[in-house]
Order: structure tokens, then sequence, then C-alpha cells
């Protein structure tokens, strides 16, 4: 049994978004991350999404661990993590947008399974069909050609999450996943349908779910028959109450 729980955090306080009040939740190798930034504005969104991550992982585990007490961890192929002693199997994945932080939590005692989560902005004007045309398998092409455009452009959205999702939680290389036929995952709407795939990816043990959140689409994949996941809406003034509290 796992529990799934999807943080969406509006980044629209960023611009105020002072390091000082966080200081000390990070760690020094998501501090090196952070200062490896060239531009302050990527340094600034660098450094709120790590201490969200930690918030999260707290607030997910219900406080047992605060957010400076976790030990953060990130594996060659770029996949964070953070552990603690006192919780088992917990996993997380992040995306995010100019406006949009998205964080999947999950937990898996057994920690047999991962969860992976993508979110991604609808923009009608942005190349979408050239990147239809040029990197999604035959049939999902032509299912996606044979459209309407705006039919066309939400489903190429729900594939293409569905696919950065899957990489994600499965560990995969997302070149691999974005060849693969997913065409049968949920286009029926949020239950997967999944079948196992020409180039040997089998994708029968995961399911991906989506849901649309202002101009963003955001897929959730975890293992199969998991539950939807909790949903929780942040704001950035939220996250600095939680990291420092009024006196
Ligand atoms: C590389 C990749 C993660 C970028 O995704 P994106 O849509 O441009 O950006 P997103 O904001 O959605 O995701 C970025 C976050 O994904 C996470 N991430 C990065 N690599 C990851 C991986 N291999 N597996 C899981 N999560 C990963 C990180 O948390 C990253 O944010 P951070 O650097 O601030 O911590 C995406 O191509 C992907 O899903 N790849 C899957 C694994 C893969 O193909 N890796 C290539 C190297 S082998």
């Amino acid at each position: 049994m796992t529990t799934e729980a999807l943080w969406l955090i509006s980044m629209d306080g960023l611009g105020a978004w002072g390091r000082e009040g966080a200081r000390g939740v990070i760690g020094p190798r998501e501090k090196a991350e952070v200062e490896a930034f060239v531009r302050p504005e990527d340094r600034r969104l660098a450094h709120a999404t790590r201490v969200a991550a930690r918030c999260v992982a707290s607030a997910f585990v219900e406080g047992r661990v605060s957010p400076r007490e976790w030990v953060f961890d990130r594996c060659a192929e770029g996949r964070p993590s953070l552990r603690h002693r006192r919780v088992t199997g917990l996993e997380l994945s992040l995306s995010h947008t100019d406006t949009l932080l998205a964080v999947g939590v999950h937990i898996d005692r057994r920690r047999r399974s991962r969860i992976g989560v993508d979110a991604e902005c609808v923009d009608q004007d942005g190349p979408w069909l050239a990147t239809v045309r040029r990197f999604l398998p035959d049939r999902e092409r032509e299912f996606i050609l044979a459209m309407p455009k705006g039919s066309a452009l939400h489903h190429f959205q729900l594939l293409w999450t569905a696919k950065e999702a899957l990489a994600k939680a499965s560990g995969k290389a997302f070149v691999e996943v974005l060849g693969a036929e997913l065409f049968a995952i949920g286009l029926d709407g949020y239950r997967s349908r999944s079948m196992p795939t020409s180039r040997g990816f089998d994708v029968q043990n995961w399911t991906v779910r989506w849901l649309s959140h202002g101009d963003h689409v955001v897929a959730v994949c975890g293992p199969r028959g998991c539950r939807p996941p909790r949903v929780h809406g942040w704001t950035m003034g939220w996250l600095v109450s939680v990291i420092s509290p009024p006196a």
C-alpha cells in the first residue's frame, strides 16, 4: 500500500523571496546547487524550490521531521531525495515552471516504487505541433494530428506530461519513454489503460492521473492501482510562514 500527495505551490510571490528568512533550512549540497546558478532569479527559484521540497516532505509526515532535519541527496540521473531515519520509503518528485512548483510525495514502506510529477503550462502559440511531428511515435502522432487544434493541444499535453512523469517515476531515460507508445494511457479520463509497448517498455505497472490547475496540466505517475493523490495548494506566503513562523 502506498500513500501519495501532491502540493501545488504558486510561485507568484517569488520576486519577494528573501533567502535570509530561510537561512539554515537547506544543506550544503543544495546550497552548492543554488550557488551554481548564474542569474539571481534562477538562484532565487532554485533556493525556493529546495526549501519548498523540505517543507512539503515535513507536512507530508505531519511534522515528525522538521524541514531542516532532512538529508538531501541526488542520484546520478538527477532525481532528488530527502531521507530521515524516522521515515521509511519516502520518495518525492518535483516539476517547476515560471509560475508553479509541483511536488509529489509518496511513501512505500517496502521501498518498491516511486512517484513522478510533471507540470506544463498551456501555450497555444508554442512550437508544440513541431514537437508532435518530430518526437511522438507514429500512432500517437497520427492520433493527435487527426484532431481539431484545441483538442490536439490538450491531448498532446496529456501525453507529454504523462511521459515526463513516467520517466521520473520509472527511472527510464526520457527519450526512451518519449518513443514508447502510451496511446492507451487514460485518454478516456483518469484511469490508466496502459499496454506494453513496441520497445518493450512495460507501462502496465504504472498509473497516471492528471489535473488542470489554472493554465497548467499536471501529471502524477505512481505504482499501478495507487489512489489519487491528496492535493494541497500553497502560496509563497504560506511557505515563508512555515520556515519563519511569527515569534
Ligand atoms: C530531465 C528532466 C527531469 C527535465 O524535466 P523538465 O520538464 O525540463 O523540468 P521539470 O521542472 O519538470 O523537472 C525538473 C526536476 O526534475 C527532477 N529530476 C531531474 N532529473 C530527474 C530524474 N532523472 N528522475 C526523476 N526526477 C528528476 C529534479 O527535481 C528537477 O528539478 P531540480 O533540478 O530543481 O531538483 C526530464 O527530461 C525527465 O523527466 N527526465 C527523466 C529522466 C531522464 O531522462 N534523465 C536524463 C538523464 S539520464
